[in-house]
């Protein structure tokens, strides 16, 4: 009798492993990814900024990095996109696993763990099947500041851009060190 509920246990802790896909290679996968794509947009508008200042910079993230992403999503078949809870993109609104991934980032920040490694997955179960979710933490550098920093540290002429582009703009007052949103990737399993 012991021995059966112990086989029976067994059975059930392995079922329970099959069921989960080994997401190590996707988890490599999303974090190259996402590195790459921040450090081809950072330097992007690194560029931008020097050429042409703050205000044509912002072409950069408007048009660029939904383009940047895109490229990406289309090389490894993955979802890519950034969310905030203060967005500015309208679309950039977090769903349910984004806002958790957010808040557990939050933690861990504060806690004391590196933001350049800050990053958070896990597998989604949807009507439609499993789904891998994966986020990295895009943390505010001093750089950032000219278009989501405090009132202070934007000209007058990145407010009126930014007023122009993005009326319901919600993503300045940051300041270095905070998180301001995620990059995340969707894979479907
Ligand atoms: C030149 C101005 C400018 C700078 C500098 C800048 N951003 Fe942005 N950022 C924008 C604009 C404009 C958007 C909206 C882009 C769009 O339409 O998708 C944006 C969007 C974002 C988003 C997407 C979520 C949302 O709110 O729509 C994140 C995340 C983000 N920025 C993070 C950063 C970080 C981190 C830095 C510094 C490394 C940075 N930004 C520097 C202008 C800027």
């Amino acid at each position: 009798m012991k021995h059966t509920l112990k086989f029976s246990l067994l059975v059930m802790i392995l079922a329970g492993c099959a069921s989960t896909p080994d997401t190590s290679n996707l988890v490599a996968e999303a974090r190259q990814t996402a590195g790459g794509l921040v450090q081809t947009l950072g330097g992007e508008l690194k560029g931008a900024m020097t050429n042409g200042g703050p205000v044509a910079a912002i072409g950069v993230c408007k048009e660029r990095a939904p383009r940047i992403a895109a490229e990406a999503a289309q090389r490894t078949g993955m979802q890519i996109k950034r969310v905030s809870l203060k967005n500015r993109n309208p679309k950039g609104v977090p769903d349910a696993w984004e806002t958790e991934a957010l808040a557990g980032l939050e933690q861990r920040l504060a806690a004391g763990e590196k933001p350049e490694t800050l990053d958070t997955h896990g597998i989604v179960n949807t009507p439609e099947g499993k789904v891998f979710r994966y986020a990295k933490a895009l943390v505010m550098q001093p750089a950032c500041l000219n278009c989501h920093g405090p009132a202070d540290n934007l000209s007058p002429e990145v407010k009126a851009k930014l007023a122009a582009e993005y009326p319901d703009d919600k993503a300045t007052g940051y300041t270095a060190g905070m998180i301001r949103g995620v990059l995340s990737i969707k894979k479907a399993l």
